[in-house]
């Protein structure tokens, strides 16, 4: 019989003592803020307490932030050297270092991620990104893409909730290395580390108007699009919404990159190291509550170890600790939001009317706020809801194949193309099945690995275009081709 440890785990909660949160927020449009005139809450989806009212920016702030970037790239930045530019890159990295925990458990309260996840995987990437794209401002010449690159000029870009401050990262660091301007719009959910980003480049001097950053929804993500003074767009979101901005972009001489949604196979072969390919399971589909585009979402497995790693799935799963996102021990925070949440339900219904058999890991979820338990679905086939569409939560769908080759036709059959995994301890059948794979990245014994040196994105409806690497950079660049 398995002995069972008893040991409880003592509350060990972060402290929020050092953010100061501010009952109100405007928009950052110049180099300064501003006033916003409609607001709308901003809430922790842990508890549902209301952390401030952010502004919702209409055709004025929109106007005014797409002048101020304009300005600031005729009169400055765009005269400005790369190595002048880099050296303000570096230094925002700096500041934002020495914020770390100030932005760790500001992204924590807005966004409902556990501190643990913030604290050493967002906030740390999203440094990288700036320190990686400063050492290119003043190498563009040398990164292979013409010998004479040229900044787009404004960059209109809109960003999701899952990943707020590094999404933020990985827009502005190349954009502005690159030598464009931005006016960058978060999530209606999560403006709070942007808003804070701002004050970095004000602490960093950064010339007024280099970055500007306005809040609000759909609505103002929409009014940044359809703007004429704008250059560029580069969206991160849903494959609808990055539907319309294609069309709405297809007439116009903007250049657009389109980081959309992803339905990846994380497959396991059956000579794969059973418990890591476990632990690569878990990261893939429960890392950030399953909200990450380039989740492990379909788990497709050998038959002839299927039964094995379920089991010790399970067991696993049975061992998540969720909870109180501010716990340093904490591996599963809060649903983003009541929509979302509403969206995970809903898509798992569909699985249990479809005919999959669901099961949840028992634990118990907090009275207040939205929470949603890790939860994997058995017995799915291709035809599913719950193989086909996004969920975007802790949701895993698994299915079965016999041969390397019904492994791969399974994985590829889906829209989307962002991401895959391979566990095999074999190289020959790694080599093999990643080159069959239609996926933008593909990770063999491990999975959500990120790094800014290492391009990111899409085939299929998961999206345009590369970010971070080389790659990334040609996409903040004139005549550059993206693939
Ligand atoms: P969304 O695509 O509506 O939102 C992403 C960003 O786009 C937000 O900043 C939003 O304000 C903005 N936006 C919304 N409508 C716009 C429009 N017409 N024009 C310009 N900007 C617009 O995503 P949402 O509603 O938050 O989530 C819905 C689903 O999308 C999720 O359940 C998930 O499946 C997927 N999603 C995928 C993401 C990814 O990283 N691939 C990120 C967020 C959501
Ligand atoms: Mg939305």
């Amino acid at each position: 019989m398995e002995e069972k440890l008893s040991f409880e785990y003592a509350p060990a909660p972060e402290s929020r003592a050092l953010v100061t949160i501010k009952p109100k927020y405007g928009h950052f449009i110049g180099g300064k803020f501003v006033a916003g005139s409609k607001h709308f809450p901003t809430i922790n989806p842990a508890t549902e307490e209301v952390l401030s009212q952010i502004s919702l920016a209409g055709k004025t702030d929109v106007d005014a932030a797409v002048k101020a970037a304009r300005k600031a790239y005729t009169i400055t930045w765009s005269k400005m050297s790369g190595k002048e530019r880099g050296k303000y890159l570096f230094r925002i990295a700096r500041i934002m270092q020495e914020h770390s925990r100030e932005f760790a458990v500001l992204e924590t309260l807005d966004n409902g991620k556990p501190i643990r996840e913030s604290r050493d995987v967002d906030i740390p990437l999203a440094a990288a990104h700036f320190f990686y794209h400063a050492g290119w401002a003043d190498k563009l010449e040398y990164a292979g893409l013409g010998t004479t690159p040229k900044a787009h000029g404004v960059a209109g870009q809109i960003i999701p909730w899952n990943f707020p401050l590094l999404m933020l990262a990985w827009k502005v660091a190349p954009a502005l290395a690159a030598g464009n301007t931005v006016v960058l719009k978060p999530a209606e959910t999560t403006s709070l580390t942007a808003l804070l980003f701002a004050e970095v480049c004000q602490q960093a001097e950064l010339p007024a108007g280099v970055v500007n950053i306005v809040t609000g929804d759909g609505s103002t993500g929409a009014l940044i699009v359809n703007h004429p003074g704008i250059d560029k767009i580069a969206f991160t979101g849903s494959t609808e919404v990055g539907k319309i901005i294609a069309r709405a972009v297809a007439p116009t001489n903007k250049s657009v990159t389109l980081e959309l949604g992803g339905k990846a196979a994380n497959i396991i072969f059956e000579d794969a190291a059973i418990d890591e390919s476990i632990e690569g399971i878990v990261n893939g589909i429960f890392f950030n509550q399953g909200h990450v585009c380039c989740a492990g979402s379909r788990l497709i497995l050998q038959e002839s170890v299927a039964e094995e790693v379920i089991e010790k799935l399970k067991n696993r799963m049975a061992k998540i600790r969720v909870g109180d996102p501010m716990d340093k021990n904490t591996d599963l925070g809060a649903i983003n939001s009541n929509d979302q949440l509403l969206k995970i339900r809903e898509l798992s219904a569909a699985g249990d009317t479809e005919g999959a058999q669901r099961w949840s890991a028992p634990c118990e979820l907090p009275g207040k706020g939205f929470w949603f338990a890790p939860t994997i679905f058995t017995g799915v086939t291709q035809a599913h809801r719950i193989a086909r569409e996004e969920i975007f939560g802790p949701v895993l769908s698994v299915l079965t194949f016999r041969t390397p080759q019904e492994a791969i036709d399974k994985a590829n059959n889906t829209p989307f193309g962002l991401s895959a995994g391979i566990w095999s301890e074999k190289g020959s059948k790694v080599l093999w099945a990643s080159q069959q794979l239609r996926a933008g990245v593909i990770w063999t014994n491990t999975f959500n690995k990120f790094d800014p040196t290492s391009p990111f994105g899409g085939y299929k409806e998961s999206g345009w275009g590369r970010e971070g690497g080389r790659h990334g950079l040609s996409a903040y660049l004139k005549g550059v081709s993206h693939e």
